[in-house]
């Protein structure tokens, strides 16, 4: 939710900002603008749209002198609104009154009203609606008593309640970037006379290979040859910089039109390492042995919760059955928004399971810190090693190691967590010894068989492309399914939303005719995932009753199904696998089924409106 940048140095420093941008981009694109110090002034650029629109904008002000980009030091901002529409106006970077000090801010300040009432008695006069210029004038405010200007931010940032990660310019500190954090992500990359800010490590890994992460309540000073750190009593910290690796282009789409399409494309590779590292031998245990849980406490382990937000919280509900299915503990999944410490029966022997894609989400965060209260223990299962979840989760973190995902809708990540959360029940059945050993050693096998199976779906792309975009005029798409799959249905019909706003509803296929089925009509496709199994015979019933309704008819089935063929107008056809398995496979036409719609639609495919990738607000 919100993306910052921030160079000092001596590199052309126009260029290098959009480029962080770009980077940054999936943390919201309402708006954009940097802030520069050139010559004796503060330069800020800013507009409603894109980095695109920025970079044209930019261009135009070149052009005419609006700008002449020559700086050393500058900060930069993509926005996802809170408090006020995307506008101009709203934009970051926001100014003080005087134009001194220029600011960029990620998070709420939830006290702001508070503190704009008291600063228009001062006589201070607003110019936009956000939260974020509270915070600009405040500190200017505060200048106005001290000379310091660590002061000035140390007295604010003590005013505000909130979360934050700021970058400050002052006019009169023409080479120094001034950042603080409170509860939202800030890093500072170290590079040989140059440094940088920013809000993710994978950004900065396109600059610099050292990076030092700033903690809550930890303040900076960022200058072209040194960073200094001190606590919110102005005392000095000492921090030493962690190396990462420099990643090639995040930003190369790999020949794919998309990131979506890319990201879909990847997910054999994603599984594929994910089982090298952690069943490199079906015969032999799962190795999640870097997890510091006891096995006695495993024995212990009264029930599960788990906490997730959209796609994660689908990941939650298949892995409920998988976990279930072999171990037999009681396995709960609850959205993290929805999650009340006072209700939720947890005890010290009850694990948590935290899963988040960013380990950044505000409601999933604040969830997890509440259930660890009861005494449970957390695992944490993300996509990201610097993320506040992978910090809270240190001892017992499994990551699920996709690589970077640009493309807002989750994609790659799902069958990440998936995949891990597969491991992490095989894992502990092992344990438990609750499975008997040969359906254990035939799940782990048809594991180390999916990467060849999801390429075989992946390679049908075409062909799946050519089946759905007939329906790209429906406006409305139901979803179901059963068992093991009805959380499929749901993350199908929460695909088709996300990248197409067509609307969708996910059901469990038993419910339609509880309700669901007054909405069929001819113009309402309704999908059905039939998998060969228990509940295959079940899926197909339900099916006939919304095919009476005369419903378009879609199936995701396994191929040479014949009867599926017989009954659907459409069916999308993946390999050959077991229920237990199948999410895995009919989860893939789904993706594209919402990703081609999307496209004949004209979607923005890799930045649905109103979204954001990262949200840190709760
Ligand atoms: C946002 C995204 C969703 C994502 C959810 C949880 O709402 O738009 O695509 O599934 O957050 O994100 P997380 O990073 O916690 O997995």
């Amino acid at each position: 939710m919100c993306g910052i940048i921030g160079y000092v140095g001596d590199k052309e420093i126009v260029p290098l900002l959009l480029k962080g941008l770009q980077c940054l981009e999936y943390r919201g694109y309402d708006s954009a603008g940097i802030a520069i110090h050139e010559g004796h002034h503060l330069n800020v650029i800013k507009t409603i749209g894109k980095i695109a629109k920025l970079e044209e904008v930019l261009k135009i002000k070149k052009a005419t002198n609006g700008t002449n980009g020559h700086s050393n030091c500058g900060i930069g901002h993509t926005r996802w609104a809170t408090h006020g529409e995307p506008s101009n106006i709203n934009a970051h970077p926001h100014f003080d009154t005087e134009e001194k000090i220029a600011v960029v801010h990620n998070g709420i300040i939830r006290n702001y009203q508070e503190v704009k009432d008291k600063l228009i008695n001062l006589g201070i006069k607003f110019v936009t609606q956000t939260d974020t210029e509270v915070i600009v004038q405040l500190i200017s405010e505060n200048l106005k008593k001290t000379k310091s200007i660590l002061d000035a931010i140390l007295k604010a940032v003590k005013e505000l309640e909130g979360s934050y990660a700021i970058a400050i310019l002052f006019k009169d500190e023409p080479d120094k970037i001034y950042a603080v954090r409170k509860e939202a992500p800030l890093v500072i990359g170290i590079g040989n006379d140059e440094n940088f800010v920013a809000s993710d490590i994978p950004t900065l890994s396109q600059f610099v290979d050292k990076v030092i992460r700033l903690n809550d309540n930890e303040i900076t000073v960022v200058a072209k040859n040194a960073v200094e750190f001190y606590d919110l009593n102005g005392g000095r910290i000492k921090k030493e910089p962690q190396i990462v690796t420099k990643t090639k282009d995040i930003l190369d789409k790999k020949g794919f039109k998309h990131y979506l399409a890319k990201e879909i494309n990847e997910q054999a590779e994603v599984i594929s390492n994910l089982l090298k590292d952690f069943l490199p031998n079906p015969e032999k245990p799962v190795q999640l042995n870097h997890l510091k849980l006891e096995p006695d406490f495993i024995k212990s382990i009264d029930r599960i919760l788990i906490l997730a937000c959209g796609t994660a919280y689908h990941a939650g509900l298949t892995a409920k059955y998988v976990i279930e299915n072999l171990t037999s503990i009681p396995t709960e999944v609850q959205f993290a928004s929805e999650f009340l410490s006072a209700n939720s029966l947890l005890t010290k022997r009850s694990l948590v399971i935290g899963i988040s894609q960013s380990g950044e989400t505000a409601d999933t965060i604040t969830a997890i810190k509440k259930a660890v209260l009861t005494g449970a223990t957390l695992l944490g299962i993300t996509n990201r090693a610097d993320s506040a979840l992978a910090d809270l989760a240190k001892e017992h973190l499994i990551l699920s190691k996709a690589g970077v995902e640009i493309s807002v809708a989750a994609t790659k990540t799902f069958t990440a967590q998936i995949a891990v959360l597969y491991l992490f029940a095989v894992y502990t059945a092992e344990i438990l010894g609750t499975a008997d050993k040969t359906s254990l050693i035939k799940i782990k096998q048809e594991l180390r068989e999916l990467p060849q199976l999801i390429d075989q779906a992946l390679v049908r792309a075409e062909r799946y492309q050519e089946q759905v975009i007939k329906y790209a005029d429906k406006p409305d798409f139901v979803f179901i399914g059963r068992g093991i799959n009805y959380p499929i249905a749901l993350e199908a019909a929460l695909k088709l939303k996300e990248l197409s706003y067509i609307h969708a509803s996910g059901y469990a296929s038993g419910e339609m005719k509880h309700g669901p089925i007054a909405v069929l009509d001819p113009n309402v496709p309704v999908v059905s995932i039939v998998v060969s199994g228990e509940t295959y015979e079940r899926v197909i019933q339900n099916s006939l009753e919304a095919k009476s309704r005369k419903a378009p008819m879609i199936a995701v089935a396994i191929d040479g199904d014949k009867k599926a063929e017989s009954i659907f107008d459409t069916v999308l056809h993946i390999p050959q696998v077991s229920e237990i398995i199948s999410p895995f496979l009919t989860v893939i036409p789904l993706q594209f089924l919402a990703y081609y719609i999307a496209e004949e639609l004209g979607r923005d495919i890799d930045q649905p409106r109103n979204l954001a990738k990262s949200v840190t607000v709760e």
